[in-house]
């Protein structure tokens, strides 16, 4: 007998995993080999698990469904990718073929119909498949580190709001890693208790080992996935900087965006994050001392050679009473500000209570400024007011069908 079919199910929810398990491999051709959440870490496993078949779950919020499948299409694999929905829509129908999906099954019918049909889909695929370049480079998110040369200029602040944002925002699967050592509060903005941190992901084995690293990751109640800073502090020298930059490059083929906390300054860990990630948040405000140390900061890496194209300036607590406007604040930077956001006594508040404020304070300043940088960064349509870089077109395309 032919060996079965392998097939990898891509649905978040375990009893319907469980149930189509049963379904499938009641029949002896074909055989679930795992099961995947939407976002990168689907294609990340068909190309470890090498499937003939990847059925996706096609649920709300359909861009997520969509964007996965186009994902997994992505490069003229060897799989055939089906849909799987729970009653019948000819737009949706429509818009799952238009992603990449051969066929798209309903959830509901008999197990022996669902087999059929997948052999079938299978079968109607198969010229494309034997043309099919195996393509080894899995995909990956985006990796975007939060940066700054002054302490307390709102780091932490941005990059736990722009994570929930993003989260929330997109639908996207967000990790959020604290590399802000010894001291990270991440997790304490976030009201969360980690039992483990980076120094378990950075430990022996765990790098290459994706489930491992991935169950590492505490996913909090605003569907972050976070990587805590070295529980007690006494470790953080423990820390090698020379591995994050693949630990970040391993947890951006699991998540489609991997936001990075750093320490204040250009310390080596920092650099590290720069080194592999696709955008440079570095963060400033408009008073004098943080002014002169970020334009020194930006001569530094122009000095370096660091490509200035993933960097982007954003101006924190603009308006606040430091006496230096804005424009006096852009001019004396020498360098375009991407991003303004508000100063805001909500900011204050909110980490106060361990409570984002994109979720405690949706409609502050603060809220509205940081929510404009995550569409951006998802492709989702605002009213613009800053320039689309080419980095996030590449984003935007894995948003948009
Ligand atoms: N836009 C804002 N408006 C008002 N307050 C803000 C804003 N952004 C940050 N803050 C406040 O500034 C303080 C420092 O913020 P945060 O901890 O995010 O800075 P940081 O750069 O991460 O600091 P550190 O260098 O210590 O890591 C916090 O009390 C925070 O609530
Ligand atoms: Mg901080």
């Amino acid at each position: 007998m032919a060996e079965p079919l392998k097939i990898l199910i891509v649905d978040p929810q375990p009893e319907s995993v469980a149930g189509l398990r049963r379904a499938l491999n009641s029949f002896g051709t074909l055989e679930v080999v795992g099961d995947a959440g939407f976002g990168p870490v689907a294609s990340t496993w068909a190309h470890t698990l090498e499937p003939a078949i990847v059925i996706v779950s096609v649920e709300e919020p359909l861009t997520r469904s969509l964007s996965t499948i186009q994902a997994l299409m992505r490069g003229n694999p060897s799989w055939t990718v089906v849909g799987l929905v729970n009653q019948f829509d000819r737009e949706v129908f429509r818009r799952t073929v238009l992603a990449g999906a051969r066929d798209v099954l309903l959830r509901n019918s008999s197990a022996s119909d669902l087999h059929d049909s997948l052999i079938q889909a299978h079968n109607a695929d198969t010229l494309r498949v034997t043309t099919a370049a195996h393509d080894p480079t899995a995909p990956t998110g985006s990796i975007v580190a939060v940066f700054g040369v002054k302490g307390g200029v709102g780091k932490t602040t941005l990059a736990t709001n722009l994570a929930v944002a993003l989260a929330q925002e997109s639908s996207a699967s967000v990790a959020l890693v604290d590399l802000d050592v010894p001291f990270g509060d991440v997790a304490l903005m976030l009201d969360m208790h980690p039992e483990q941190d980076i120094l378990d992901a950075l430990a022996d084995g765990v790098v290459d080992d994706l489930e491992r690293l991935q169950k590492l990751l505490v996913r909090s109640q605003h569907g972050v996935h976070v990587l805590s800073a070295p529980l007690a502090p006494d470790d953080a020298g423990a820390l090698d900087s020379r591995k994050v930059g693949q630990l970040l490059k391993r947890l951006a083929a699991l998540h489609q965006f991997v936001l990075v906390d750093t320490p204040v300054g250009l310390t080596e860990l920092t650099a590290a994050a720069l080194d592999v990630s696709e955008l440079a948040l570095l963060v400033t405000t408009p008073e004098i001392a943080a002014l002169r140390r970020t334009h020194a900061c930006l001569r530094l890496l122009q000095g370096l050679e660091f490509s200035t194209s993933k960097l982007q300036l954003v101006l924190n607590r603009i308006e606040s009473k430091t006496r230096v406007s804005s424009s006096e604040a852009i001019e004396a930077l020498g360098h375009p500000v991407a991003w303004r956001v508000a100063n805001d006594y909500a900011a204050m508040q909110s980490s106060a209570i361990g409570s984002p404020v994109v979720l405690q304070q949706p409609k502050s300043r603060l809220s509205k400024d940081i929510r404009l940088i995550a569409r951006q960064l998802t492709g989702v349509p605002v009213a613009s007011r800053a320039s689309w870089l080419p980095w996030r077109r590449r984003t935007a395309l894995m948003t948009a069908v």
